[in-house]
């Protein structure tokens, strides 16, 4: 299989391309920035650990990736400031990201490629992706809040001293303010959270702040998130190229999964070859599903705005 990276010169782009490089997965590995020079850069930098790592061709260049691509990866934009939220992004990233679309198009792709979308705001932009590409809604798979649902489970497992590989949890909805706790299917090796000696509320509460805040803060201490985005884009996209059927929360464009529709945004997704071949609308606490359709309403109230601005 192979990947093309948009956006590789920069840190999420780069910290991908040593993820799925680790993996060992996929076949082959191409970085593509407007920096040509970064991106080259970065392959050679990968390359020379080529071989302790795997048997995989790492190239760099331009457009000229995209038409072999079995998936392409969009990292490139701007990275938000500590105190700006991801929406905040949506004028300086969305001109960027439609002139990545015209490029992608001119371009040409593979009827059965999937385009992963990472660059932020992520939910808005999977929405555009999905309605500016002749793919089905299915191949277009925003990171959405799979790298925040990892984030929770390293918190949750740092706070209650538990390996990170057993502890279970999931945050849905916007890759942003509006993201939702999952408690209600939160567990530690299959014993249920809320049951767990030392937990309690007060805890539940400070370690969702700090995950809805991780963004932030790793911006704050280092500039900007890397080494778990880059492993949140592998977990999806050797989902889709071992056929795994992961169930993930990614962002796809929704057609009444929990009664939201017509907006991008994260709900347990099977993620295999095909793309985003199933959602499952698990039962959830009241108070989670509503938290959901007001990721839903935040998310829609941008779009509107942007599609406004743009024309649809
Ligand atoms: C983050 O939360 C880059 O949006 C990503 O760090």
């Amino acid at each position: 299989m192979k990947v093309s990276i948009i956006g590789a010169g920069g840190l999420v782009g780069s910290c991908a391309g040593f993820a799925l490089q680790c993996g060992g997965v996929v076949r082959e590995i191409a970085l593509l920035d407007v920096n040509a020079d970064a991106a080259a850069g970065q392959a050679l930098d990968l390359l020379h650990g080529a071989p302790s790592t795997a048997d995989q061709v790492i190239t760099s260049g331009g457009y000229e990736h995209i038409p072999d691509s079995d998936v392409i990866c969009i990292t490139a934009g701007l990275r938000r400031k500590p105190d700006e939220s991801r929406l905040d992004l949506i004028n300086r990233n969305v001109d960027l990201f439609l002139s990545i679309l015209d490029g992608i198009r001119q371009a040409g792709y593979r009827r059965d490629a999937i385009v992963h979308v990472v660059s932020n705001p992520v939910d808005i932009l999977t929405y555009l992706a999905a309605s500016r590409l002749d793919l089905p809604p299915q191949q277009v798979i925003g990171l959405g809040t799979q790298l925040d649902t990892i984030r929770f489970r390293a918190l949750i497992a740092q706070q209650m001293r538990v390996s990170p590989t057993q502890m279970s949890a999931l945050i849905l909805g916007e890759h942003g303010d509006s993201m939702v706790p999952i408690w209600s299917s939160a567990t530690i090796a299959g014993l249920p959270l809320d049951k767990y000696p030392g937990w309690s509320p007060n805890l539940a509460n400070e370690l969702f702040t700090r995950t809805k805040g991780s963004g932030a803060e790793v911006i704050k201490k280092k500039g900007g998130a890397g080494f778990a985005v880059g492993i949140a884009i592998r977990d999806v996209i050797e989902s889709i190229a071992l056929d795994q059927q992961r169930i993930l929360p990614v962002s796809t464009v929704q057609a009444g999964c929990y009664g939201i529709r017509d907006v991008a945004l994260s709900v347990p997704t099977v993620v295999g070859r095909g793309g985003a071949i199933a959602r499952h609308e698990l039962e959830l606490w009241p108070k989670e599903a509503q938290g959901l359709r007001n990721s839903g309403n935040v998310l829609r109230q941008t779009l509107q705005t942007v599609l406004q601005r743009i024309g649809r």
